[in-house]
């Protein structure tokens, strides 16, 4: 019978597989599983097992998961096992890739029944020992970073990601981390081409800037802060706005305080920023009222038409990954129709037939796409 044993957080358990795979054995399974989640396969009298696993993003999830499942049943038949006799048992998977243990349970139900779940949920990554003799699947796991975190892709439909992340939260998955100062790309695009453009081009008219997806807002203060350092230094004499707006009403009041909690190394690492343009405390950091003139707040569902226009740059980051190519295509396509040409949009993942659909130009150095 499968049983289990979780080790304390500090226990530590080398691991010779990761990734994506189904690996076989008579004697101890070694899997670095991470945030995912594995199924564990036993013969009954435990001379033979499998642990499957995959990091697939949610488009070749399923495809993958059932390509395993079913190689692995094909080797336990040929070693005089079939499907219905095997023991089977669900491990792992972090809160934010719940969808992965949700969506393993749908594909494995129908040809497992009596599934065994074991530590499911938390923020973890996890290694495990699966020893099919004895049945004992031991767990290690390490509390995770939520915001080293990648969730990879939850490949939700335009309906029901806005309608997730109105709520806070969409597929099983809490998506509104955030830092300053994120996208460093976008930031050297900003320096090196997109405020340069708009000083050339029009340098009078004002420099709207957009962070659509700002979550709770230290984005919107780190692009505002920037921007007005670039300008100031340019000796530019145009207005500028960042306009920074979020599906999660919650998180948009919370942004209008303009007082964070900042970690040390942020503090660190920006207090030069933090200092000019507010002031630190401990830990929290509390903007003052010269940038935030600069910075209007607002709700909005990306889904929209955006009324307003004129955008010489929109940053949406971190949150294709979480939506399927129809809805990340209905977002490009409602932000070409808000920028002023040339017009620079930062996003996540987008494919080529996308970008080449939309007569987007790809700046590779910057990961930032612009409209001619
Ligand atoms: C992971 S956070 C990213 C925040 C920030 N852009 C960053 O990179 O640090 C994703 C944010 O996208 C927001 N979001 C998701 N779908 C949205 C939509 N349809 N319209 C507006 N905001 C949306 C969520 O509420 C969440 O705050």
């Amino acid at each position: 019978m499968i049983s289990f044993k979780l080790l304390s957080e500090a226990g530590h358990l080398p691991a010779i597989n990761k990734g994506t795979g189904a690996w076989f054995g008579s004697k101890t399974l070694n899997v670095d599983i991470g945030q995912n989640t594995v199924l564990l396969l036993r013969s009954p009298d435990g001379s033979f097992g499998a642990a499957i696993s995959s990091s697939d993003s949610a488009n070749a999830y399923k495809q993958t998961l059932v390509h395993l499942i079913k190689t692995t049943v094909a080797r336990f038949s040929r070693e005089g096992f079939p499907a219905a006799l095997m023991e089977a048992a669900i491990v792992g998977g972090a809160d934010n890739a719940r969808w992965k243990w949700d969506r393993m349970l749908e594909i494995v139900k129908n040809d497992f029944t009596n599934i065994k779940k074991f530590d499911e949920g938390g923020l973890y990554y996890r290694t495990i020992h699966f020893d099919p003799k004895s049945g004992l699947v031991t767990v290690a796991r390490k509390q995770a970073n939520p915001n080293d975190w990648n969730p990879a892709s939850a490949n939700l439909s335009l309906e029901s990601g806005t309608k997730g992340f109105s709520e806070g939260h969409a597929g099983g998955v809490v998506a509104n981390a955030t830092r300053f100062f994120r996208e460093k790309t976008s930031f050297t695009a900003l320096r090196e081409v997109v405020i340069p453009t708009h000083l050339a081009e029009t340098p009078d008219e004002p420099f709207l800037f957009w962070s659509a997806a700002c979550s709770a807002g230290a984005e919107a203060y780190s692009y505002a802060m920037y921007i007005h350092r670039l300008l100031t230094r340019a000796k530019a004499t145009c207005p500028f706005k960042v306009f920074a707006t979020d599906i999660n009403q919650k998180l948009i009041e919370g942004a209008k305080n303009g007082e964070y909690k900042a970690n040390k190394n942020d503090i660190k690492e920006y207090r030069a920023y933090f200092q000019r343009y507010g002031e630190i405390s401990g830990e929290t950091v509390r903007f003052g009222k010269e940038i935030r003139q600069f910075i209007s707040f607002g709700t909005f569902d990306l889904k929209q038409r955006p009324r307003r226009k004129g955008f010489r740059m929109i940053v949406c980051a971190n949150v294709f990954q979480y939506y399927d190519d129809e809805a990340r295509t209905h977002f490009l396509e409602n932000f070409i129709s808000a920028v002023r040409r040339p017009g620079y949009i930062f996003v996540g993942p987008v494919r080529d037939p996308i970008i080449h659909a939309l007569r987007l130009k790809k700046l590779a150095k910057y990961k930032m796409l612009m409209v001619e």
